[in-house]
């Protein structure tokens, strides 16, 4: 099967050195560049050569920028062609529009590699729910923030020396507002919200970073055996449901604190299952395109169209769902997570927020 790349940063690259070295079965037929960085015989700047083309069948978007990731996914389903994304930004703005566009043309649209890396967390949650009702979805699923947090608990280091060996390390970015604002979080609990629950959740959520942490605020926690992580949570009730995310204060004997450096743990909460956590590498160049790889090959051996079953139902955001105890300044605060975070920024202190619904602490 021949595919398009779009995009030739750290993900592109990775999936082309794959291909090249190890696939017999996916040939990379173009790598779509910006005007003026063509500079190869399968690079192209013009992406109607690849909707074109009948020849290739799936599209692999590994763009950066959420405008013409989406506008390239968008033609590219039109067109009848599959599409594989690594793009969290464009899937949670848009998963309602792209779903449907990819139902009415009988063609994938898959998107494992928009969260958590190489934690094979969409396949898993779609698996979960054939037997499954799920009612939670949360976890670590930033790889910066997590190697922010860990190291100034683990080095005593403060927040802005660490963001920046995170930054010297390939860790973090030079903007690095995504992620240590939440919104990287946002995105991924945005997408797998919906995919576990059936139905497409509001982007109009609760969202509160880490800037604020100090290593003092860390060490209080340790010193009562508790610690905090940045996570996206969600909790589901028959059609209703409520996310955010927001720094969580969880115990220290808990497998979230244990988990170092950049990785993710995801955990998925079904009523068979009960509680199932996956654990990996959450980000990087090879992580991220294996997670392609592997939706590029789940289209090659079986070419079902798999999007059509997953969001039939109509959810409503019901934030009184996510109920707890929010720690600001020496304050507790009791309320919604919308209520708590809403209170944290107009007094622009670190909040940390005790859930019982879905950790003890
Ligand atoms: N890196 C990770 O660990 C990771 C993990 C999960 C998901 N992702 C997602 O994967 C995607 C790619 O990430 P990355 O780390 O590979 O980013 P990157 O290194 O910045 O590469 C992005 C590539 O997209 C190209 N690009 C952007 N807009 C374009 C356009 N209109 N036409 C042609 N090329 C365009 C860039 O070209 P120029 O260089 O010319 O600007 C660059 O080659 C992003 O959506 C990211 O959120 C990344």
């Amino acid at each position: 099967m021949k595919i398009a790349v779009l995009g030739y940063g750290t993900v592109g690259r990775s999936i082309c050195k794959y291909i090249e070295g190890d696939s017999k079965d996916i040939q990379v037929a173009y790598v779509l560049r910006r005007p003026g960085k063509a500079t190869e015989p399968f690079m192209t700047e013009d992406f109607d050569e690849i909707l074109n083309d009948p020849s290739v069948g799936i599209v692999v978007d590994a763009l950066s920028g959420r405008v013409d990731s989406y506008d390239y996914m968008k033609r590219a389903l039109l067109s009848g062609k599959h599409v594989v994304t690594a793009n969290k930004a464009a899937v949670a703005y848009g998963m309602e529009e792209l779903c449907r566009i990819a139902v009415d043309h009988n063609v994938n649209l898959k998107y494992e590699a928009t969260s958590a890396g190489t934690i094979p967390i969409v396949a898993e949650i779609v698996s979960t729910t054939h037997t499954n009702y799920l009612s939670a979805v949360y976890g670590i699923l930033n790889g910066t923030t997590n190697f922010i947090i860990d190291k100034m608990l683990t080095e005593g280091s403060e927040f802005d020396a660490t963001l920046k060996e995170a930054q010297r390390l390939g860790y973090a970015e030079a903007d690095p507002t995504a992620d240590i604002g939440g919104f990287d979080v946002k995105n991924k609990i945005i997408i797998l919200a919906s995919t576990a629950y059936h139905g497409f959740v509001t982007g109009d959520i609760p969202v509160f970073g880490i800037e604020l942490l100090t290593k003092k605020i860390l060490d209080d926690y340790a010193a009562k055996g508790k610690t905090i992580k940045l996570m996206g949570i969600s909790v589901r009730k028959d059609n209703d449901y409520a996310l955010g995310v927001v720094p969580c204060v969880i115990d220290m004997d808990s497998l979230e604190a244990h988990v170092p450096l950049n990785n993710n743990i995801v955990t998925i909460v079904g009523d068979m299952c009960g509680e199932l956590k996956f654990y990996g590498q959450g980000a990087g160049g090879a992580p991220t395109a294996d997670a392609l790889l592997r939706d590029i090959y789940s289209i090659f051996n079986s070419v079902n169209i798999d999007v059509e079953f997953q969001f039939f139902r109509k959810l409503n955001y019901v934030p009184e769902m996510l109920r707890g105890a929010g720690y600001i300044g020496n304050d507790r605060v009791e309320g919604t997570l919308e209520e708590i975070v809403a209170e944290a920024k107009r007094r622009n202190e670190f909040v940390a927020f005790e859930c019982p619904e879905l950790f003890k602490a």
